[in-house]
C-alpha cells in the first residue's frame, strides 16, 4: 500500500527556516518601532466567545457570515457553537481592554500583538487562511493625534523594514449620525439601479448598503463610482477631525489618497479608515495594511464609552514583499564557536569554557561527546561554526586551548584566559 503523504490544510503554509530571518525582521523593527512609540504588547486568546465576533465585527460582514470557524467543543451539538477561531484581532482585544479594566489605567492605551488569525476565505497568492496580523490598537482619546499615530506608526515600520513604492488610500465613514443621512442618499442613488448588481450588492442594499460602495465586480466598481461621495455628507465634528488627521499626515510629510469608496469589511468602524497598498497593486488585491478608528465598539461589547483606532497587517503580505522588493533580511547569528574535546580532564574544562563563552555573548555549541577530533570537527563545520576550540588532556592540564579556524583550517595555541579576548577581536574584525 502506498505510504500516505500528508499535506497542510488548504490555505495554510510552513514557515521553514529559510524564511524565518524575513519575519525576524518584520518583527524586530515593529516591535522596536512600536515601543518607542509608547505601545506595549498584548496577547489574546485564538479563539473567543462567538458573540464578541457577532456582535464586534458584524453579523452581516463577510468575515463573520462566510469565513469564521466556529467550534464545536465537546458535549455540543454541531449547530450549537460558542466559541469560533479569531477572525481578526481587534473584538477580542477590545474584550481585554473591559475584562481587565484598562479603562481605568492612564489614556490613552496604546497596544500592539501580533499573531495568527484564521478566516476560511478561497485561498490564493497573498490570501490565506491562517493569516498572521501585527496591529495597534489605541484607547481613549479621539482626537486626531491618535488617528495620526495609528496611521504613521504603520507607515513608519513598512518605511523602516525598508519597502517602497506604498500608498495610504483614506476616508472617512462619519459617525452613526452622520452617516445615517448618507445611507439614505446611498439608498436612493442605488434604488433604480439594483436589477443590474451582483447578487451580493442586492443583498447588501438592504443589510449593510455602505459595503455597496466597495463591491469588486467591474459593472458595479462602475456604479459605485457615480454614488454620493461620504465626505459631502459628514457633520462638522466629523469633517474636522478628518480634516485635522489629513492635516497632520501632510505635515509629516505621508503621501496618500483619498478614496471615497474605501469603507473596510467590518461593521465597528466610525470616522476615519485607511488601508496601505503597492502601488504596482491598483486594484488592491493584498491589501498590506488595514484599520480605522472604532468609537462605538467598547461600548458595543459592554466597556464604558470609549474612542479607539486602529490598525493591522498582513504580515505575510508584508513578508512577500520584501521578497518582491529584495529586501536584505536580518541576519541570524548561528553557531559561532564549537567546543571540541578529548578526555575526562578536557570534558571538565569544556564545561567552564562553555559558560565563559555563552557569559560573554557568544554562541557556542557544546555536547561532550566521545567521538573522535575528525568527526568532531567535521559536526562543528556543518553546524556552520566559524571557530572550534580544541581541547585535550594536555591543554587541560597546561590551562591552554587550540583555537581553530574551521574554514582556512589554521590553529594557534592560546592560554585560557585569553580566549574571550582573542575571540572579540577576530568576530570585530568581521
Ligand atoms: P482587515 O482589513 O480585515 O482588518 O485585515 C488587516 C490586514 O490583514 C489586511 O490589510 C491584509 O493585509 C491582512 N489580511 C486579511 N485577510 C487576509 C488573508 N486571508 N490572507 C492574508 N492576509 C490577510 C482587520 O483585521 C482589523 N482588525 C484591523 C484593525 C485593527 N482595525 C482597527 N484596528
Amino acid at each position: 500500500m502506498a505510504k500516505q503523504q500528508y499535506q497542510s490544510p488548504r490555505g495554510t503554509k510552513d514557515i521553514l527556516p529559510e524564511e524565518q530571518p524575513y519575519w525576524q525582521k518584520l518583527q524586530s523593527v515593529a516591535e522596536k518601532t512600536l515601543s518607542g512609540l509608547g505601545f506595549e504588547r498584548i496577547d489574546t486568546p485564538h479563539f473567543e466567545n462567538l458573540e464578541i465576533f457577532d456582535r464586534g465585527i458584524g453579523e452581516e460582514t463577510d468575515i463573520v457570515k462566510k469565513e469564521m470557524y466556529r467550534l464545536q467543543s465537546f458535549g455540543e451539538k454541531e449547530d450549537s457553537a460558542v466559541f469560533a477561531l479569531r477572525p481578526e484581532g481587534t473584538a477580542g482585544i477590545v474584550r481585554a481592554f473591559i475584562q481587565n479594566g484598562m479603562s481605568s489605567r492612564p489614556q490613552p492605551v496604546r497596544l500592539y500583538y501580533s499573531g495568527s488569525m484564521f478566516r476560511h476565505e478561497r485561498p490564493q497568492k497573498g490570501r490565506l487562511r491562517e493569516l498572521k496580523q501585527l496591529g495597534v490598537e489605541i484607547f481613549g482619546d479621539d482626537s486626531a493625534k491618535s488617528d495620526y499615530l495609528a496611521i504613521m506608526s504603520a507607515w513608519e515600520i513598512l518605511n523602516r523594514i525598508g519597502l517602497k513604492n506604498l500608498k495610504v488610500f483614506t476616508n472617512s465613514i462619519g459617525c452613526p449620525q452622520c452617516r445615517g443621512k448618507y445611507l439614505l442618499k446611498l439608498k436612493k442613488y442605488y434604488k433604480d439601479k439594483l436589477n443590474g448588481l451582483c447578487e451580493d450588492c442586492r443583498e447588501r442594499y438592504d443589510k449593510n448598503p455602505l459595503r455597496l460602495l466597495d463591491c469588486k465586480v467591474e459593472h458595479d466598481k462602475k456604479i459605485a463610482k457615480g454614488a454620493p461621495v461620504i465626505l459631502d455628507s459628514l457633520c462638522k465634528t466629523c469633517r474636522d477631525h478628518f480634516q485635522n488627521t489629513l492635516e497632520y499626515l501632510d505635515y509629516f510629510n505621508i503621501s496618500y489618497d483619498l478614496d471615497p469608496t474605501l469603507v473596510r469589511g467590518l461593521d465597528y468602524y466610525t470616522n476615519t479608515v485607511f488601508e496601505i497598498a503597492d502601488k504596482n497593486d491598483p486594484e488592491r488585491q493584498n491589501v498590506v495594511c488595514g484599520g480605522g478608528r472604532y468609537n462605538g465598539l467598547v461600548e458595543l461589547l459592554g466597556g464604558p464609552k470609549t474612542p479607539a483606532v486602529g490598525f493591522a497587517f498582513g504580515m505575510d503580505r508584508v513578508v512577500n514583499l520584501m521578497k518582491e522588493q529584495k529586501i536584505k533580511p536580518t541576519k541570524i547569528r548561528g553557531v559561532e564557536i564549537c567546543i571540541l574535546q578529548l578526555g575526562e580532564k578536557a570534558k571538565e574544562a569544556s564545561k567552564k569554557i562553555y559558560d565563559q563563552l555563552s557569559n560573554n555573548d557568544i554562541n557556542v555549541y557544546f555536547v561532550p561527546s566521545n567521538d573522535g577530533l575528525r568527526q568532531q570537527i567535521r559536526s562543528a563545520s556543518k553546524l556552520g561554526a566559524k571557530y572550534a576550540v580544541i581541547i585535550g588532556q594536555r591543554e587541560a592540564f597546561k590551562d591552554e586551548i587550540i583555537l581553530r579556524d574551521l574554514s582556512a583550517s589554521s590553529q594557534e595555541v592560546f592560554p585560557t584566559s585569553a580566549l574571550v579576548e582573542e575571540l572579540k577581536r577576530r568576530f570585530s574584525k568581521e
